[in-house]
């Protein structure tokens, strides 16, 4: 990582108490946050020095602080690299306690998915019933799907702004199948594969069981950062690239245009494979619909993944891959004994789902709206020392919990009626055990009452904390 990239991370760290503790504590914020990633080799001590105009000796003692913690590791003179304490490494659960607030089922926070619109799913698959038959004579099923559930999903990109035909999109049972699909083509063992950090925990997982090496690009609080990434891809030149522009799971962030532009162009220039997951890209809430990242490419510089999981319901199992027709061929070809391709009535049933899209998708939208305000209300009356920034859209709040507890409160939690899933679960090294994530997708009235039970368990937790401290003071 260049001098610059580094002053730019470490912002202004200059506080209180001697200069070499406070750039320490800089260092091991964005180390523990994932911004900073594991095995990223830090500046030299002198040029960092002359980049923050700083006396070398503070470099000097701040880097031997961080060696001796283990956040740093490699010799004075052959460079340093960032690292994880073996303690932090896999953060520690607190063992559960047998405080049960409430005899109800846990409320699960852990899920982002929505239930299905009951109605016209029923609906749906009766008008399906009755257009069965015009395929039951068709015996070459093929492994892209029916061209009426590819061409509707096509139109949506075309009304979205960026034209597609039917013969650019693959069928798929969801859009961790698409992904997976992709990496068999083009990873080969311990390939770089680039992915934002935080990220979706199935991508990061689907990296490492098809031989990739994830390769976390850290999101600062605005988001993306096009140096970042543009030096990663020219210094790593990764063979594909997983990044989720539009209200990303977890943190909600919305890439900007002029980003997606130098994002594009970036992985063109060091040949990497940029896959866009488009998962949550219709889950807009606030503000203008983010342009599609293929937009701002050419024909084959970005695969879009999408699925109809969160719009619709995750118990359709489908999803797509949107690319070039050459590409979805070879695709298609991988596609061997244990997965002939999706089942046609199920492609019908979506079919006429899309004939209601626009009316399900306001319903949604507002549906969402009303639970993120909520759980956003009841987090600042019960919870106001954790911070977030209220996302535009998708699914979840990113919650800053102030302190590094998120596995012990995630451990402690089902004992207050309430799961939770730990940030490190979305984090490559086991790094941001400062954050949680939150879907708000239950009712209301079960939102307030989660974070009731959240508050009681994150005061249960940091009780315990305050106690060990004083035990160990003494
Ligand atoms: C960002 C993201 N991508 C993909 C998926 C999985 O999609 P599918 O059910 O279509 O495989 C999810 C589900 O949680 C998700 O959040």
């Amino acid at each position: 990582m260049s001098a610059d990239q580094t002053g730019r991370l470490l912002g202004d760290w200059l506080a209180d108490g001697p200069a070499y503790l406070a750039l320490a504590t800089a260092f091991r914020a964005l180390i523990t946050d994932g911004r900073l990633p594991v095995g990223t080799r830090i500046p030299s001590e002198r040029v960092l020095a002359a980049q923050c105009r700083i006396g070398r000796n503070t470099v000097t003692a701040a880097y031997s602080l961080l060696r001796t913690e283990g956040y740093l590791e490699g010799r004075r003179g052959a460079g340093s690299f960032t690292a994880l304490p073996p303690g932090v490494h896999r953060p520690q659960p607190a063992a559960p306690v047998a405080v049960s607030r409430s005899a109800d089922t846990p409320i699960d926070l852990t899920i982002a998915q929505v239930p299905a619109p009951q109605a016209l799913l029923a609906q749906a698959v009766r008008d399906a019933a009755g257009h069965v038959g015009d395929y039951t004579n068709d015996l070459t099923h093929d492994r892209i799907g029916i061209r009426e559930l590819r061409q509707a999903i096509a139109d949506r990109y075309t009304e979205r702004g960026l034209p597609t035909c039917a013969d650019e999109i693959m069928v798929t049972t969801g859009a961790y199948q698409g992904w997976g699909l992709l990496l068999r083509l083009v990873a080969q063992r311990f390939d770089p594969v680039m992915v934002d950090s935080p990220t979706y925990p199935d991508a990061l997982d689907a990296i490492r069981s098809l031989a990739g090496r994830p390769l976390p690009v850290g999101l600062g609080p605005e988001g993306w950062d096009p140096e970042l990434i543009g030096s990663v891809c020219r210094q790593a030149r990764p063979a594909l690239a997983y990044l989720m522009p539009d209200h990303h799971n977890p943190t909600g962030h919305v890439m900007p245009d002029d980003v997606r532009r130098a994002v594009v162009t970036a992985a063109r220039a060091s040949g990497t494979l940029l896959v866009v997951d488009e998962t949550l890209s219709e889950l807009t809430l606030d503000g203008p619909e983010p342009t599609p990242m293929a937009c701002f490419g050419g024909r084959s510089d970005v695969v879009t993944i999408g699925s109809l999981s969160k719009v619709f319901w995750g118990g359709l199992n489908l999803g797509w891959i949107r690319a070039t027709p050459s590409l979805i061929n070879r695709l298609a070809a991988l596609r061997g004994p244990g997965d002939a391709g999706n089942s046609v009535v199920n492609q019908l049933i979506a079919r006429r789902l899309y004939e209601d899209y626009d009316a399900v998708l306001r319903e949604r939208r507002q549906m969402l709206t009303l639970q993120r305000d909520e759980l956003a209300g009841a987090l600042r009356r019960r919870l106001p020392e954790w911070t977030f920034t209220r996302p535009r859209g998708g699914l979840c709040l990113w919650i800053d919990l102030g302190q590094r507890v998120s596995s012990r409160l995630a451990a402690m939690a089902p004992a207050f009626g309430v799961e939770v899933l730990t940030g490190s679960k979305f984090a490559v090294e086991g790094t941001l055990d400062g954050h949680l994530r939150l879907p708000f997708v239950q009712p209301p009235g079960t939102l307030t009452e989660a974070v009731d039970r959240l508050a009681d368990a994150f005061g249960a937790v940091t009780a315990h904390r305050t106690r060990r401290g004083a035990l160990l003071a003494a």
